[in-house]
């Protein structure tokens, strides 16, 4: 095998209540990237389409993953890789995550899958430090792992999947304003008091019982954040009105996706998911900001091959 195809797919992190810790892997949305064996050694970046964007090996997230895994492997070839981004930087969807996770998931099929796609995260990881400055695997984990996913342990890459009830549809609004991760996470306290620690906890600790006993209300009751949300949320314009429309029209809970500046709904079914972004369309329309609505399923499997030369 020379060449190989993949559809690496967009994620939403946090979920409202656990910060750098939850992600869920989405359908539909994502990067395809195309990477080649070559016969001379190291990482290049041929082309990236869709988005201007650095091919410079030390500064695209997908040439920093790849040479990670390339570091810690024994090859005698190098790899050519192509990149047709499907999700805009800044975004809140893991655009950054879909790459880095991408490129050394293809490379590790191309050599054999030495790797399991949960070793992979590592690798992954690298391109999400230079991407935001931090280490954190919440979305390289859901595009890795698939469906739900749990950081126990970033450090020590105590990562695993959880449960997902199959019912559970996404909306997602992408208003057409870069909000950079670093920014993002520059404006977050570094304190937490008590009380609201005790209030995150205790909605993360029942988010994960519902996604468990597939409770869709305790899901939607838990999808709370009073600890970052109030703080970024003044960067995503209405933000306050969509979650007032998403809530008062049946979504079990809203939230800002990652860093922002996308939102997103839960809903109970795919059909509920698209009414709330048909609602929410007629509220954005009247903004004057460009923006996209995504509805989506949870994507159980990560990564898809689409295919192999
Ligand atoms: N957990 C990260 C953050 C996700 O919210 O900053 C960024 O993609």
């Amino acid at each position: 095998m020379k060449e190989i195809k993949i559809f690496s797919p967009a994620s939403i992190a946090n979920l409202s209540c656990g910060f750098d810790i939850l992600g869920v892997c989405l359908n539909d949305i994502g990067d395809t990237i195309v990477v080649r064996k070559t016969s001379e050694k190291g990482i290049k970046i041929l082309k990236v389409t869709g988005q201007k964007l650095n091919t410079d090996i030390y500064k695209n997230v997908a040439g920093v993953s790849a040479l990670a895994l390339l570091k810690e492997t024994k090859v005698n070839c190098g790899f050519e890789i192509e990149i047709h981004k499907g999700i805009k930087p800044g975004s809140g969807i893991g655009s950054s995550a879909a790459s880095s996770a991408g490129s050394v998931y293809a490379i590790n099929e191309l050599l054999g899958r030495p790797y399991s796609n949960k070793e992979l995260i590592k690798f992954a990881i690298e391109g999400e430090k230079i991407a935001s400055g931090s280490a954190h695997a919440d979305n390289v984990a859901a595009v890795l792992l698939g469906g739900f996913t749990f950081v126990r342990d970033s450090l020590e890459f105590d990562i695993f999947k959880l449960n997902t009830p199959i019912e559970l549809a996404f909306t997602i609004l992408h208003p057409q304003i870069e909000v950079k991760t670093s920014e993002s996470r520059a404006i977050i306290k570094n304190q937490v008091p008590l009380r609201k620690m005790i209030v995150q906890t205790a909605n993360l600790g029942a988010f994960i019982s519902g996604l468990y006993t597939e409770d869709y209300n305790l899901i939607g009751r838990s999808i709370k954040d009073v600890i970052i949300e109030p703080l970024r949320s003044i960067l995503i314009p209405k933000f306050d009105k969509l979650k007032e429309i998403s809530l008062s029209n049946g979504a079990l809970g809203f939230g800002i996706s990652g860093s922002g500046p996308s939102v997103f709904a839960l809903s109970k079914g795919l059909l509920n998911a698209k009414k709330i972004g048909n609602l929410l369309k007629i509220e954005y329309n009247q903004l004057g900001i460009e923006f996209d609505i995504h509805t989506s399923s949870v994507n159980e499997k990560g990564i898809k091959i689409i295919e192999y030369k």
